[in-house]
């Protein structure tokens, strides 16, 4: 959702912001703005509704000279997408500005103090009512920092802010409050930055701190100063983060959506690597954050997530109940959330959480982590909130996913959970005799199936020639597999606007079979497997009714020939990694048949990449 940037320093701030600004897009935002302050320690704001081109052309006249600034791309919730309601936000004076991501739940009742108190309100966001309790403080004679951090104690929900001031000209202010986001400070030899996210410093430098919630940041050239937001101090240190700038670029690639896809297996490469010993079998997890007797207490696993998360937690349910030998189940962490769930002592609970940010499943891990229940994060952000509230984390490491629909970190995922699978189990001794070692064989092959899945590709845009004016796809699935048809469901959705259901097979005959007939495709994903009986009487059940087919079969299996109007092919897969193969050219056709229909790939409309509102 939306992006900040903030930069203090001896360069020119403005190309710095947007490019900043530019790095963030993959948030998703429907307005974007920055601010500067001038030459004469004045403020100056430009900001437009539309992409960063929008803004970039409304400056084309007179680019400004500061190195201060800050800069947001905004993601509507109070107010429609306009000029106006696009931050950064000025007080009264015109003397402070600052950027906002997430909600401020109790704005109204802040809103009629202000006006009460003469403040004169120009948005109808409800991010305008900090940078008047910012300027009401100053006014008071406080300094910026403490202004900011008196507004912070203000917010109810989660927020995170920056904030400068032509009164101490030369320093940002930031902060973040529960889960709005992230707050991340570039410690850089051209000056500091201040950004929600890593792609907007690394290529300036590598060295980071994390604002923890509830805590603030005062930054200016000569470097950081931590407290929390009531004043008491925080010591950080800046560390160095291993990610190589170069990985947020579209390379050979139109798309970031078809980079993603296409290096997913060089990307789970990173996510096994260094994980998996032979000889004798072994998995090991750095930072797991549970003892083997932790472990040895579980007595059952609750995965949770969103969207393309949610479906790896379902994928991973399977492979909880068939490596770990615990009963498993896989919930919607915005459901979970707000359901008096039965968690015991012995509850193990496992959220998967790409960008470590996602409010629904911040929101639920604390709820988790206040009854005292023991938890693993599957993420991909360092230092992000999941990997703080979770006793343990699997990085997935599967480099920065900028394209808004997630590809590679689900199948990171995936894998994640299956070497945590793998991991539980043998610390409980139940992958004896050989188990385990077959188990790590069968991991170990995926990337190469993933690379066969892939060579798919030319046919699948083909496929997408013949398929993309259809306005209704059915996605159907079976056991392991029902994820991946629920999330080839998601992905057509997302990036081609298609209305696309995914079912579990068995569910079709109780209700969607009404829906069969020529006008609506159904993709079957049909692996052999020992399921494999009972898909091709679910699609024989859509051929008796006049339905469309694309079946994704294994290689080589020849009983739909002719049975079905067209075949995508898959290598070979073990079953409990059958998501991570499968659901490849779902990916692929997802792409294709959204480029066919002229839709923007990587941004798709409405969407943003990290969810920081519920
Ligand atoms: C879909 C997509 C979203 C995310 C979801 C959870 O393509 O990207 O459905 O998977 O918002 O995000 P994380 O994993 O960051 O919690």
């Amino acid at each position: 959702m939306c992006g900040i940037v903030g930069y203090v320093g001896n360069q020119p701030a403005a190309p710095l912001l947007l490019t900043g600004l530019a790095s963030l897009e993959y948030r998703g935002y429907d307005s974007a703005g920055i601010a500067l302050l001038d030459a004469e320690d004045r403020i100056v704001v430009w900001k437009a509704a539309g992409k960063l081109n929008s803004l970039v052309e409304s400056m084309k006249a007179a680019l400004p000279q500061g190195t201060v600034g800050i800069g947001h791309t905004r993601w509507a919730t109070h107010g429609i997408p306009n000029d106006v309601n696009a931050h950064p936000h000025l007080d009264c004076s015109q003397k402070v500005v600052i950027v906002h991501n997430g909600i401020v739940e109790n704005y109204q009742e802040l809103k009629d103090e202000l006006l009460g108190q003469g403040h004169r309100f120009n948005s109808e966001t409800d991010s305008e009512v900090i940078v008047h309790l910012i300027e009401s403080s100053l006014k008071s004679g406080a300094e910026l920092t403490d202004a900011v951090g008196s507004a912070a104690v203000r917010l109810r929900g989660a927020s995170a802010v920056v904030a400068m001031a032509v009164q101490e000209p030369n320093v940002i202010a930031a902060f973040r409050m529960g889960n709005a986001g992230g707050i991340t400070i570039g410690y850089a030899d051209e000056g500091m930055l201040v950004a929600s996210d890593l792609p907007a410093v690394l290529p300036h430098t590598n060295r980071v701190v994390f604002l923890a919630p509830g805590e603030l940041v005062r930054i200016d050239h000569n470097g950081a100063s931590y407290r929390s937001v009531d004043g008491t101090p925080v010591h950080q240190e800046p560390h160095a983060i291993a990610i190589d700038p170069g990985a947020a670029t579209k390379g050979e690639y139109e798309h970031f959506m078809l980079k993603e896809i296409m290096e997913q297996p060089e990307a789970v490469t990173r996510t096994i690597g260094g994980r998996v010993l032979f000889d004798p079998a072994d998995v090991m997890l750095e930072g797991i954050g549970l003892t083997t007797e932790e472990l040895a207490q579980v007595d059952r696993v609750v995965l949770i997530g969103m969207g393309t998360s949610w479906q790896a937690a379902q994928a991973g349910r399977y492979m909880m109940e068939s490596l770990t030998g615990l009963p498993a189940e896989a919930d919607n962490a915005s459901e979970f959330r707000y359901r008096d769930a039965l968690l015991g002592p012995r509850t193990l609970l496992v959220s998967v959480a790409q960008s470590g940010e996602t409010a629904d499943t911040l929101g639920a891990m604390e709820e988790a982590a206040r009854r005292g229940v023991k938890q693993v994060t599957i993420c991909n952000a360092e230092g992000s909130q999941a990997t703080r509230i979770a006793d343990g984390t699997v990085f997935i490491r599967v480099g920065p996913e900028i394209s808004v629909a997630s590809t590679k970190a689900l199948t990171g995922s995936i894998v994640g959970l299956y070497l945590l699978a793998a991991y539980i189990g043998r610390e409980r001794g139940v992958l004896e005799g050989g188990r385990l070692a077959s188990a790590l064989d069968d991991l170990v092959k995926i990337p190469r199936l993933m690379g066969e899945a892939l060579e798919q590709r030319e046919w699948i845009e083909e496929l997408a020639g013949l398929y993309y004016k259809y306005d209704h796809f059915l996605f159907l699935g079976r056991g392991m597999t029902t994820s991946t048809a629920m999330e080839g469901a998601l992905k057509l959705k997302e990036v081609s606007y298609i209305h696309a259901e995914g079912y579990a097979a068995g569910e079709m005959k109780h209700g969607p079979i009404a829906l069969i007939d020529k006008s609506m495709p159904d993709v079957a994903i049909a692996p052999r497997n020992y399921l494999h009986g009972k898909m091709m009487n679910n699609i024989e059940e859509v051929r008796a009714r006049g339905g469309t087919i694309i079946a994704v079969v294994t290689h080589g299996d020849e009983t739909l020939r002719g049975k079905v109007d067209h075949i995508i092919e898959i290598p070979e897969t073990p079953p409990l990694l059958t998501p991570a193969v499968a659901v490849v050219p779902l990916q692929l056709l997802a792409y294709y048949i959204a480029l066919r229909r002229g839709c923007d790939v990587d941004h798709p409309r409405n969407l943003a990449k990290t969810v920081t509102v519920e």
